[in-house]
């Protein structure tokens, strides 16, 4: 008799037999340039979305890429063996910009394997952030179908294009379907383990605040040395104002900032147990020192600490040589990462209101929001979190732990929210990965244990109580 554990066996074999077919597979979604944010690239978020779709549909799922005023929502279904609790996985398949392209030691969309500190690793926009793992509970999926015929239980698959750009058409996509989205937990691979070695789950995320402001002065650009001395610069205005923002101790001035922010001494005290490596985590962004509240550790400040960041500032002349010129308008984007417990309207009305006071004479504000989401605190007793910890112990040498995340995956609150449904926050993603930068990369090894992790905890799932 085939007892469970030697089926899982033969399924981890599988997918080790199979590994390079898998990898692969990743490879060819990696090549399709799927820049959700950018409207040039229209076309190929719609082919990323129906690749996804295929991959889905040939292991016997029923799947569609489905319209939204947005980019494609691919969902699928598979019954199982009939029986079961119906888990919900969700991935996204867009990915951040490219840019800057000449910093990629190779085209960002023409993957390579190089040789990195874990081994080969796959270098192409996306591999980590979240395509590659993504592709770790699809190839899961495909050596349960390939040495069983089907899955331990039925699932629902997710697979959003808008991720990286705020999600927008996934809120009103999720009510729509309900019903078509049932489930006991949501399954997510997007962030981190704690090591190479060691499986992470995550229990906190940060929420995001995200504003453009742009000051308006006067009505068009003006000679410097005409009007200059005698009428408001708003670049000048801009970067007076933005200054104001921090204290020289970095604390973050827009009132009321800190009044809902909680410290959990207890959780804290767990943090400190990791024996986080501080030095190697500045050194993966080439620095030695840290920034930030001094008075706390650097994992506590990523963790459970909010920020306010200038992501980007622009207006005037910056071409080549010289011009002056006073410009009409100065902009900037902003965002702060908002922890549990904190406000994120409130926060938003906050921001906007320090601006507002410090309005020049002559000027006005034009705001354009970018995100307005919560921070996330996941239960640590529910028992689909116990069991994945225990399901990636059969793969691992080492436990599971539970980490915090300093980025933001608003879905997990619209999936609580609308669906019900808590998540699950599984992911292989080391700091190493340069997501969001040039060079992106994910390790051949991880993505193996990553397919093997999920593997491992769909089985278990099956055999919890529907
Ligand atoms: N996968 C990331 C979240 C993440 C970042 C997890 C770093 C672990 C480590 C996700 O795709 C992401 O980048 N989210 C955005 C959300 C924003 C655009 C609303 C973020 O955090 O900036
Ligand atoms: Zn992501």
């Amino acid at each position: 008799m085939t007892t469970s554990t030697q089926t899982l066996e033969a399924v981890l074999s599988w997918i080790d037999e199979h590994l390079e077919e898998s990898l692969v597979r990743v490879e060819d979604f990696l090549r399709i340039p799927s820049v959700g944010t950018d409207p040039a690239h229209d076309e190929d978020t719609a082919r990323a979305a129906a690749f996804a779709s295929d991959l889905l549909s040939e292991l016997g799922m029923d799947s569609k890429a489905h319209q939204t005023p947005g980019q494609p929502m691919v969902m699928a279904h598979d019954d199982g063996p009939g029986s079961g609790p119906r888990i919900l996985y969700y991935g996204h398949y867009d990915v951040q910009p490219a840019d800057p392209l000449e910093l990629w030691d190779s085209p960002p969309f023409e993957p390579v394997r190089v040789e990195g500190d874990e081994g080969p690793m796959i270098v192409a926009r996306g591999s980590a952030d979240d395509k590659g793992q993504l592709m770790m509970f699809i190839e899961a999926f495909r050596a349960w179908k390939a040495v069983t015929g089907s899955l331990p239980t039925p699932v629902h698959v997710l697979l959003e294009g808008e991720e990286e750009s705020g999600s927008e058409s996934l809120e009103p996509f999720l009510r729509d379907h309900v019903g078509d989205l049932a489930s006991k937990v949501c399954v997510i691979s997007d962030t981190g383990m704690w090591d190479p070695d060691t499986p992470a789950i995550t229990t906190r995320l940060r929420g995001i605040v995200y504003l453009q402001a742009t000051l308006h002065g006067p009505t068009h650009d003006l000679h410097s040395g005409v009007y200059g001395g005698a009428v408001v610069n708003p670049l000048n205005a801009l970067s007076r104002i933005l200054a104001q923002l921090h204290d020289d101790q970095g604390r973050v001035q827009v009132d009321g900032f800190y009044d809902d922010v909680e410290v959990d001494e207890a959780l804290i005290t767990e943090w400190s147990a990791l024996d986080f490596d501080e030095k190697g985590f500045l050194a993966t962004a080439g620095l030695t020192s840290s920034l930030g509240e001094q008075d706390r550790s650097v994992l506590e400040r990523v963790w459970s600490r909010p920020t306010c960041d200038i992501n980007g500032i622009w207006g005037g002349y910056s071409g080549p040589g010289a011009k002056t010129v006073i410009a009409a308008e100065a902009s900037c984007k902003i965002s702060c990462r908002v922890v549990p417990h904190q406000d994120p309207v409130k926060i938003m009305a906050g921001l906007k209101a320090f601006l507002e006071a410090r309005t020049p004479t002559g000027c006005r504000w034009v705001f354009e929001e970018h995100g307005c989401n919560p921070g996330i605190c996941i239960p640590t007793d529910s028992p689909w979190l116990q069991t994945a910890r225990e399901s990636m112990g059969q793969v691992f040498d080492n436990e599971a732990v539970l980490i915090g995340c300093g980025g933001s995956l608003p879905i997990v609150g619209s999936f609580q929210e609308i669906l019900g449904v808590d998540s699950l926050l599984v992911g292989f993603g080391l700091d190493t990965d340069r997501v969001h930068s040039p060079n992106e990369n994910f390790s051949v090894a991880r993505f193996r244990h990553g397919v093997r992790s999920h593997a491992a905890m769909i089985e278990a799932f099956g055999n919890m109580s529907s």
